[in-house]
């Protein structure tokens, strides 16, 4: 496979070709994501959680990301690389460019940053001296106590609206991605339909433009698995098997089903 771009992504889109994207930590499940032919790898700050026992990704760090980021980036080369930036390392825009040059210098291809309109300055900022940005719109974890959990979003009228708006702020800051968590799969195709960037989906049904899971989600490894997760471990017999029946199953638009979805 070429190199994955942010090009390669935006043609997938206007070909309406659904395209995958797998979280992983380390080199070996690096590999084993981009062998298994997903575009993209996140390296998570969900990290947090499935490596380092936390209930949130709230203790997460830049350090802790970086090194992951490195690990992750020497051993997929054609994988297209988001690196997550923590709880509050882009806090202000000069924060965020700090932190943020430390990631791509661990080899990432692009950040990702958890807001909406509040976002808008800090992602021009950082497009505009050369650090590509995905947002995150919906249950962005690391609000988790401000939500009161971890809680679909985007149910009423009044907050669709306001994740809209802030979708398409972000579009126009200049984001490339946006990841979309939890939220009504009518609205996450409606904004998916709406923008010209793509849109990754987690818990927000089929009309995204692709789908992301944890890894450690889609192997059944974790204990409490949410509505949206399917085990892709079941019928295979390896780690290989798995990741590439989760790419397949993205591909050919036979998950997310609607028993994954929320209303
Ligand atoms: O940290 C992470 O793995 C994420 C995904 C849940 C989208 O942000």
């Amino acid at each position: 496979m070429a190199k994955v771009t942010i090009s390669t992504l935006d043609k997938m889109k206007e070909a309406g070709e659904r395209f995958v994207c797998i979280t992983a930590y380390d080199a070996t499940f690096a590999r084993l994501v981009s062998e298994a032919g997903a575009e993209t790898i996140l390296v998570g700050d969900s990290l947090g959680m499935v490596l380092q026992g936390h209930d949130s990704t709230i203790p997460v760090t830049i350090e802790h990301m970086a090194y992951h980021t490195e690990c992750v980036c020497r051993a997929a080369p054609e994988a297209l690389v988001i690196a997550d930036m923590p709880f509050m390392t882009y806090t202000t825009a000069e924060q965020a460019m700090t932190n943020a040059t430390r990631l791509m210098q661990a080899g990432a291809q692009m950040v990702k940053m958890e807001g909406g309109t509040w976002l808008s300055n800090t992602i021009s900022m950082l497009v505009e001296r050369g650090i590509p940005v995905c947002a995150h719109l919906g249950l962005t974890p690391q609000s988790v106590n401000t939500f009161g959990g971890f809680k679909v979003q985007g149910r009423t009228p009044k907050e669709a609206k306001s994740i809209l708006a802030d979708a398409v702020e972000i579009q126009d800051a200049g984001a490339s991605l946006l990841v979309l968590e939890c939220i009504p799969s009518h609205l996450a195709a409606d904004i998916s339909r709406k923008l010209d960037i793509p849109v990754i989906g987690i818990g927000a049904g089929a009309g995204t433009d692709a789908q992301v899971l944890v890894m450690h989600d889609l192997l059944g490894l974790s204990g409490h698995a949410a509505r949206f997760v399917q085990n892709f471990m079941e019928g295979q017999d390896n780690i290989q098997g798995a990741l590439k029946a989760f790419v397949q199953a993205v591909k050919s638009g036979a998950y997310p089903r609607e028993e994954h979805s929320y209303r």
